[in-house]
């Protein structure tokens, strides 16, 4: 048995519709999620938490505690989510929590969307010279 009930107070209901909750766009609930769900205590953006950054993570080529690689896609982020210890990120623990039943397949694609938006960004570590610290 598996159920999903959102209860929103008529005001929020009110901003739901009007699109002001931003719950249209996919990238701004995965943003939302990502501090409601407390991902964010885990997956630094600098790569410095528990788990590992998002920056760059989409689209690369991930390296397991096994010494296999896996392209991080949707299915391997979709993955990650609801059955964390089915592939161990190298140079980390098994310590990520699943989140299966606990978020939806709407959140998990814009959880996705979300990791996605920052596949761009540099990841930390592989950008050289960056002191690792005084800088904030
Ligand atoms: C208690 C800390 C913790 C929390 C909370 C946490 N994670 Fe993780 N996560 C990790 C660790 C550690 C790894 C690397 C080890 C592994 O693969 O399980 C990881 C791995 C991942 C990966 C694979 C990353 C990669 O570089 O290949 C994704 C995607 C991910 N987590 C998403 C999430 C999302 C989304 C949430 C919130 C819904 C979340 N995590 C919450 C610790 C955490």
């Amino acid at each position: 048995m598996g159920g999903w009930v959102t209860v929103m107070e008529p005001d929020e209901y009110g901003k739901w519709l009007s699109g002001t909750a931003a719950s249209g766009d996919p990238l701004a609930v995965g943003e939302k999620l990502y501090s409601e769900l407390a991902c964010n205590t885990c997956h630094l953006p600098d790569g410095k938490g528990r788990g590992p950054s998002y920056y760059g993570l989409y689209g690369s080529k991930v390296k397991l505690a096994d010494g296999s690689t896996v392209l991080a896609d949707d299915n391997y982020i979709r993955e990650s989510i609801l059955q964390p210890n089915a592939k161990i990120v190298a140079g980390f623990q098994p310590v990520m929590p699943s989140f299966q039943g606990l978020v939806t397949e709407d959140q998990i694609l814009a959880l996705t969307a979300y990791i996605k938006s920052m596949k761009d960004q540099p990841p930390p570590g592989k950008s050289a010279a960056e002191p690792a610290t005084g800088k904030k």
